[in-house]
């Protein structure tokens, strides 16, 4: 089971995100997802506040577990939070602008914040305001875009500025190789939006579908042409010969006229709204009327998706699919790897104790920490590992090593090695014999992933006493 820290933190089983799609990412996709064991997000997709509350209500209906609602910040949300906050949705999740006004009261109400942004300076900004979760949106991803930086690297860059904060990778991610790529970033869940788009519980138009199925990675473009109600705003949308027509003309869209033609009607809180030419919705399951000449908002990862299925099919293959990647292709790898460092981290470790460069032998430590069994001593800590090399050369000034045998365990390399000196220092209290001792001992060099975190040696004390005092 695919599971990270911010799954924990959430209350979810596998790190999958349904991305709040304007119109398109209704309750039933957002519980689908919810049940699933992932975190939907259901869209406030423009409406008032008290049909957000109701389609609250509807998600509460079809689900128990957590999801979240996503509020853009380019339109005026003061009641939408409200409402939030009233309703105890578990996850705030806010796009297009400065969330600090609200982080405080969400977090009163014990709520999670999300912020999604597209550039390191955007999450740094957020993180200070006091949002939890980072969104980090790569430039190939569908909707609109915050920046203009790939996700590959984007998502490092933000996991890097804001760490420990949790960061969500969001854009070209279609299928468990993304899933698991994102992972491998540092993201600890990704936010997919195309890829639920093509699913039955995703309102969208089905002529809409089909065009994201039908799309390769080659047919979407970032543009400004859908900027009727939202002028200015880049997104990426699906370059169909309506966009083909006008994309030489793209800042028309912005002008937001008020005698643009009418393409159609869609139906907001139980009531028609026309959609003019270069609306910026997504035309949704209801929609009537040029469907193709609307905005098709979609990514790049359109080129990944080619069927539609139900919502908690896609969940479950994503996790299934990276479950494999790991065990069958990553862990051949990963694994040789992982003991080759861990190998080498050891003999540098027991060959620099040899020769006394105990800096050389601090640094293979991520933690300082030696544990001495035999004589239930604990040295923790750079300080106190350095007073007890000092301590035991002073007694053994000759005192080395000699490997016997290396293995490795999951956590642990295991070591069993001769320990030879030459008494001529004082040892807990007994003066200097001058013998010479030699004791088989034993190793547990623990590490966490590639980090050696502590020395743990075993062995006979009564071995090396008998040995000094005859
Ligand atoms: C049709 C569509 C509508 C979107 N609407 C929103 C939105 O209302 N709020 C939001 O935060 N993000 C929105 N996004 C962006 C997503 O949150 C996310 O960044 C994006 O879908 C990730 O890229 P992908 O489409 O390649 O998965 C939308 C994306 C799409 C495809």
């Amino acid at each position: 089971m695919l599971h990270t820290r911010l799954c924990e933190a959430l209350g979810i089983e596998v790190p999958i995100v349904v991305a709040p799609m304007g119109l398109v990412t209704g309750p039933e996709l957002a519980a689908a997802v919810s049940n699933a064991g992932g975190l939907g997000i259901l869209s406030f997709s423009g409406n008032p506040p008290p049909v957000l509350r109701q389609q609250i209500h509807q998600v509460r209906e079809l689900t128990d577990k957590p999801f979240g609602v996503n509020l853009l910040l380019h339109f005026p949300v003061e009641e939408h939070v409200d409402v939030c906050i009233d309703e105890r949705v578990p996850v705030l999740s806010f796009y297009w602008g400065d969330p600090a006004p609200y982080v405080g009261r969400a977090h009163d109400a014990g709520m999670v914040v999300f912020d999604q942004v597209g550039s390191v300076a955007a999450a740094t900004r957020s993180v200070k305001a006091g949002v939890d979760v980072i969104v980090a949106q790569g430039e190939e991803a569908g909707g609109h875009l915050a920046g203009r930086v790939a996700t590959s690297v984007l998502v490092p860059r933000i996991v890097d500025a804001v760490a420990p904060v949790p960061v969500v990778a969001a854009g070209g991610i279609a299928d468990a190789r993304g899933v698991v790529a994102a992972l491998a970033l540092g993201a600890e869940a990704v936010q997919m939006g195309t890829r639920f788009l093509a699913t039955r519980e995703a309102r969208a138009h089905p002529a809409y579908k089909e065009r994201v199925l039908a799309a390769t990675e080659e047919d979407t473009v970032r543009t400004t042409l859908f900027g009727h109600g939202w002028p200015n705003a880049p997104h990426r949308a699906i370059r169909t010969p309506f966009v083909e027509e006008w994309l030489s003309d793209e800042a028309r869209g912005s002008e937001s006229r008020p005698d643009e033609p009418i393409l159609g009607h869609t139906t907001i809180a139980g009531r028609a709204v026309p959609i003019p030419r270069f609306s910026t919705l997504p035309p949704s399951a209801d929609v009537t009327g040029d469907v193709e000449s609307m905005a098709l908002l979609a990514g790049e990862s359109a080129g990944l998706v080619d069927r539609i299925e139900p919502a908690a099919a896609v969940v479950r293959e994503l996790v299934a699919g990276a479950a494999r990647i790991i065990a069958d292709r990553l862990a051949g790898l990963g694994g040789d790897a992982l003991r080759e460092e861990r190998e080498r981290v050891v003999r540098l470790h027991m060959e620099s104790e040899n020769v006394h460069d105990f800096d050389t032998v601090i640094g293979t430590f991520s933690h300082p920490r030696y544990e001495l069994v035999a004589t239930d001593r604990v040295h923790d800590g750079e300080r106190e590992v350095r007073e007890y090399f000092r301590e035991s050369r002073s007694a053994f000034p000759d005192q080395r090593n000699e490997l016997i045998s290396l293995r490795h365990a999951d956590d642990a390399v295991v070591v069993e090695f001769w320990l030879l000196g030459t008494h001529e220092g004082p040892l807990l209290g007994i003066p200097p014999t001058g013998r010479a001792f030699r004791c088989r001992m034993t190793a547990f060099f623990l590490f966490e992933g590639a980090k050696l975190v502590c020395e743990r040696v075993y062995f006979d004390s009564g071995t090396i006493l008998r040995q000094l005092t005859g």
